[in-house]
């Protein structure tokens, strides 16, 4: 068990944030993991427990106080398969595009809309990661995680994991309670073409591409994922910053009214889903930048660390982004980045 002192996360977080951690600790096994929490629950020695993962969704506002554990549990194996599934099970520390492309090379299919999301394999059931008209939840199967205070582990099957839009039980309910160690993934044999993202068609005709496959949608996913997103390691981000809100369809009719531009997709249940981005957009937020914090020029709903932002300027900036489209459109924006 190494526990190193004051170690700055500047490395650990795609923003770029440069604080410290009072403790820091990286574990690559249960065992290793379940020492570091006796370590933790036993001596006191640290009050608060942050589990970091690949760093790509959380905005550091102030110094960590006591122990960040770094979760880098490796490993990709086939479970087991029958004819139409494979069951591949992560570890939690894999880093996420990593998997996606060892299943585009084994021509399991059902992760090619999900390349080049950043992070790793453990926050992809935390936050259901999703992009491109689809979620983990549409391919997931089952998790493994560790009880902090108990020290079990315990499985969790998709109907345990409640996801919703960027949600989990792991944010909710179970929040701070469980560490994820490994994530099963159920992948097709024969592939179910998902190109219904208006995107992902253009940018197929664009690259003239004549025969579908899973591999020509992950390419298609690359191109429009880095002509619009930042790449962390040039600019500090966390992709997304802001959910979509959702709104009642009289409320996105009465918008669309006073906005026919305005960017809404039906999510049933008399619910619309309206594109942040735009909102933030209309309220001329973006390319804007004040010091080293700004908002992405190519995609609003990005905010960026040019540099040396604090997480303090970047927080301070999202909250008057909140503020503006809030008075503009009577729309409430959630931040989908987790602040510390
Ligand atoms: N739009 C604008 N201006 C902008 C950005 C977007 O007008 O600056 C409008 C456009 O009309 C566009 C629409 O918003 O057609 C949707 O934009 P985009 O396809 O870029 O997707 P998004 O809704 O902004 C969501 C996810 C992304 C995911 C994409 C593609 C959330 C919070 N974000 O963004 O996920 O990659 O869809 O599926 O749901 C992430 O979570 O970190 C993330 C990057």
């Amino acid at each position: 068990m190494n526990i190193q002192q004051n170690i700055s996360l500047k490395p650990f977080n795609t923003f770029g944030i440069d604080v410290s951690a009072a403790q820091f600790a990286s574990f690559s096994d249960n065992i290793e993991l379940e020492a570091l929490l006796h370590y933790h629950s036993s001596e006191k020695k640290a009050d608060k427990l942050l589990l970091l993962g690949g760093g790509s969704n959380i905005l550091f506002t102030k110094n960590v106080s006591g122990l960040v554990l770094k979760n880098e549990i490796p490993g990709i194996e086939k479970i087991k398969e029958d004819d139409e599934y494979v069951y591949m099970k992560a570890g939690a520390g894999e880093n996420w595009h990593h998997f996606v492309m060892h299943c585009l090379e084994n021509n399991y299919a059902g992760v090619e809309n999900l390349a080049l999301i950043p992070g790793n394999v453990g926050a992809s059931p935390m936050q259901n990661i999703g992009a491109y008209g689809v979620e983990i939840k549409d391919i997931f199967h089952e998790l493994e995680a560790m009880h902090i205070n108990d020290k079990t582990t315990v499985t969790f099957s998709k109907n345990d994991c409640a996801f919703g839009y960027r949600e989990s039980v792991f944010k909710n309910k179970y929040k701070g309670q469980f560490i994820i160690t490994s994530v099963t993934y159920r992948l097709r044999k024969q592939p179910v073409f998902n190109t219904s993202y208006g995107a992902i068609q253009q940018e197929l005709e664009n690259t003239g591409t004549k025969e579908l496959s899973i591999q020509a949608i992950a390419r298609a996913v690359m191109n429009i994922r880095s002509s619009k997103l930042p790449d962390p390691k040039q600019i500090g981000n966390a992709g997304s910053f802001f959910k979509n809100p959702e709104v009642k369809k009289n409320q996105f009719d009465e918008l669309r009214l006073r906005f026919p531009g305005i960017v809404g997709y039906d999510v049933g249940n008399g619910h619309v889903k309206l594109a942040a981005g735009w909102l933030i957009e209309q309220c001329g937020w973006k390319g804007y930048r004040r010091g080293d914090a700004g908002c992405h020029a190519k995609q609003a709903l990005v905010l960026v660390n040019y540099g040396k932002a604090t997480g303090s300027e970047i927080f301070e900036l999202s909250s008057k982004i909140i503020e503006s489209v809030s008075s503009t459109f009577g729309v409430t924006l959630e931040r989908e980045v987790n602040i510390e």
